[in-house]
């Protein structure tokens, strides 16, 4: 049984999206930093991703059993980032695994992380502005792109829909 909601968060979003998760579930929400034991249950862990590496999920996994991941991250999400996503992190197929865009602010990063996503964002916008000459960017892309270009900006949407009817169907 799912008894809370752990996040992990640099910039915001992921404990936005913890937050709404623990409304919309009623469950607690903690940061991964400062949370009481969970005995007898298990968690939704939320965190960002970095470089396709969900941020404290190999730790996070021996201290409490996890149900479900929800990786997020400034790309868009799709069965694609899904499945690549599971596999870079060895989630197994008994834990569910949720992509969700969330937002990025390259100013409330710290020096070494800024550095390499000044160089990272030029890439993405160029690889972005690539696909758009041929065909109409998605509401994600288009947000992720806004993101690259002016180094903050927020997902497409805050939608917690598809992680919210999982919970409820198990
Ligand atoms: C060093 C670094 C690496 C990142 N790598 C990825 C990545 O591989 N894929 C992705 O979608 N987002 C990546 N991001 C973007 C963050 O995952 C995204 O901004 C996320 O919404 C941050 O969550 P937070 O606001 O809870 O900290 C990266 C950000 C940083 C700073």
């Amino acid at each position: 049984m799912i008894k809370a909601i752990l996040y992990n968060t640099q910039t915001g979003s992921c404990k936005r999206y913890a937050e709404e998760l623990s409304r919309t579930l009623v469950l607690p929400v903690y940061s991964v930093d400062d949370h009481p034991a969970i005995a007898d249950g298990e968690v939704i862990y939320v965190s960002w991703v970095m470089a396709g590496s969900v941020v404290g999920y190999a730790k996070v996994k021996k201290q409490v059993p996890v149900a479900a991941v929800c990786a997020v991250g400034m790309a868009p999400a799709g069965p694609y980032g899904v499945k690549a996503g599971r596999e870079k992190n060895k989630v197994p197929a008994s834990v569910g695994y949720f992509c969700l865009q969330g937002g990025f602010n390259i100013n409330k990063l710290p020096l070494p992380m800024k550095l390499i996503m000044q160089w990272k964002v030029k890439d993405i916008a160029k690889r972005l502005e690539s696909k758009r000459a041929k065909t109409p960017l998605s509401a994600q892309e288009q947000a992720t792109y806004v993101m690259a270009t002016r180094g903050q900006g927020e997902p497409a949407s805050w939608d917690v829909s598809e992680v919210v009817a999982w919970a409820r169907s198990r």
